[in-house]
């Protein structure tokens, strides 16, 4: 059944010039983009977006990462989106990614790791709404 995933290029591969190459995967993967923009997201606005991480000890320092530059957030369409994309992102620390995912190829640490993908149909719902509005996505 056809589904929406929400996704974000996060700050370091936007700063490296991999977004392009990311979005390729994602295409070549079956995606279908409904929706992107580059925006650079304050401090306080990275907190509300991570905010079921609020009293994990990296929170901190992974809201000033995510605030540190541009990012590409999106809203990804296929069969299966949720579960395929974090197939294709690969494990949250790139040192245990398998061949060919994303964080493999472009993630440089357990931090920066390129890209996020959301991890359930309700916190899909959430994310696309903290970042799209409704005409955004018809
Ligand atoms: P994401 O939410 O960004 O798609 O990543 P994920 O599900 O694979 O990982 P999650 O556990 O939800 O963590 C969210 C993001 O926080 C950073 N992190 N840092 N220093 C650390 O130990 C640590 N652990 C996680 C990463 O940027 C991770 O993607
Ligand atoms: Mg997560």
């Amino acid at each position: 059944m056809s589904e929406r995933t929400f996704s974000i290029l996060k700050p370091d591969a936007v700063r490296k010039g991999d977004a392009a190459a990311i979005l390729a995967a994602i295409e070549k993967a079956g995606f279908k983009l409904v929706a992107i923009k580059k925006i650079t997201i304050s401090k306080q606005q990275a907190e509300g977006f991570y905010h079921v991480h609020a009293a994990r000890p990296f929170f901190g320092s992974l809201c000033e990462f995510m605030s540190s530059g541009a990012i590409f957030p999106m809203v990804l369409e296929k069969d299966n989106a949720i579960a395929d994309l974090r197939k294709l992102m690969g494990a949250t620390n790139p040192a245990n990614a398998e061949e060919g995912t994303i964080r493999k190829q472009f993630a440089a640490s357990i931090e920066e790791n390129a890209i996020h993908g959301s991890d359930a149909p309700e916190t899909a719902a959430f994310e696309i709404g903290y970042f799209f509005a409704g005409y955004e996505l018809a």
